[in-house]
């Protein structure tokens, strides 16, 4: 077993179910250390509805620096009722997407994969489901979530919201690149999203893809509207491999592959393109069900699978991780997210410590 140089992970457990969520993980990642002998060094920092109460923003200036000093960043989630009146500038959102621009993490990636133990955990049936495993390569740091205008105005005594989709093409190239090489590694076929019919911005997504496609003779490529890809998601999901798409449709579209999976409780995400990798789950802060031991961490741990797969290359370590999960589950734990009829409810906690248990049962066997 060689010991490997400290990697320095900034972790920003924020609101909600972040901070018990990112509990479990850490625990993980402890064993991940003992097992094979790592060092990750973690520092914990502020960010979201957390940071607005201790300092009045959302991303204080210490919490970037962290993390531009870091080998990789695991963020839990962000917001919550609390500060949900505050204006744009200082929502806990702000935070994520701050560090996301600041650290320039232009890439998404966001598996969803249908593990056959939960193919009944879904709401749609198993012979649709059996054998989904698709990856959305969500564009992150353009298109309307930071084009300008934006803002609320007053003109002739009316309030008008302003919010605009722009995309450069040198964006998309970028984002093209890494769905086709993506793809290269997978089953080769790339599926690209957007609304070409009526939005300027995505003729030009559509062309700055099929340009980027023609260097990749290997991976087929299609172009699909995005109302069109919502209701195929549910119709026939196994015809996806790769979708690539804007920051919104992303967004959106991810939120409903989740539920192909049987709870947005499993979906893991990685945020890369920059020096630094960032690293969180799907969910959100689920305020309603915060502090009560009932969240989900799996989507958190199989998001530092992904860290140690994508920031630190650690496969063997992130294969291990992600295969004491099925084991867990195929022993029949759920959390209440995925509870059904003769399975065994556990908590946030109990789910953690069992996925820490079955990393010890199958160690690293160097
Ligand atoms: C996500 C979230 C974020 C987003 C929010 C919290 C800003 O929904 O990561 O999917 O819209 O990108
Ligand atoms: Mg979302």
């Amino acid at each position: 077993m060689e010991t490997q140089r400290v990697k320095r992970v900034t972790v920003i457990p924020g609101d909600g179910i972040g901070g018990e969520v990112m509990e479990q993980a850490l625990l993980v990642m402890k064993q991940i250390e003992l097992c094979y002998g790592h060092c990750f060094q973690t520092q914990t920092a502020l960010a979201g509805g957390g940071a607005l109460d201790a300092l009045g923003i959302p991303l204080p200036p210490d919490t970037l620096d962290l993390c531009k000093q870091s080998h990789a960043v695991l963020l839990g989630a962000v917001g919550g009722p609390k500060w949900e009146d505050y204006p744009s500038e200082l929502k806990p959102e702000k935070g994520i997407l701050g560090l996301r621009e600041a650290l320039g993490l232009f890439a998404n990636l966001r598996p969803a994969l249908v593990y056959p133990i939960l193919i009944n955990a879904s709401s749609l049936k198993p012979e649709v489901l059996r054998g989904v495993n698709l990856l959305i390569v969500r564009e992150l740091t353009g298109g309307i979530y930071f084009g300008q205008p934006r803002g609320i105005s007053k003109t002739n005594g009316e309030e008008i919201g302003i919010n605009t989709e722009i995309y450069r093409a040198s964006e998309i190239d970028r984002i093209a690149r890494v769905a086709f090489e993506t793809a290269r590694k997978r089953q080769h076929k790339v599926t690209s999203v957007d609304k070409a019919n009526v939005l300027e911005s995505s003729q030009l997504w559509r062309r700055v893809v099929a340009d980027v496609a023609e260097e990749f003779p290997d991976v087929s490529l299609n172009h699909m509207y995005v109302d069109n890809c919502a209701m195929q998601l549910i119709a026939n999901p196994r015809q996806f491999d790769v979708i690539v798409t804007s920051n919104l449709f992303g967004d959106i579209l991810s939120d409903e592959a989740s539920m192909l999976t049987g709870s947005i409780g499993m979906l893991a995400s990685a945020s890369l393109g920059g020096q630094v990798g960032l690293f969180e789950p799907v969910h959100g802060s689920a305020p309603d069900i915060a502090g009560q031991d009932l969240a989900n961490p799996i989507a958190m741990i199989a998001s530092v699978a992904m860290m140690l797969q994508y920031s630190f290359g650690l496969h063997e370590e992130a294969e291990a991780i992600e295969r004491a999960i099925i084991s867990v589950l195929e022993t029949g734990y759920r959390t209440p997210d995925l509870l059904e009829g003769g399975a065994h409810g556990v908590g946030t906690r109990e789910m953690g410590s069992l996925i820490v248990q079955h990393l010890e049962l199958a160690p690293g066997d160097d």
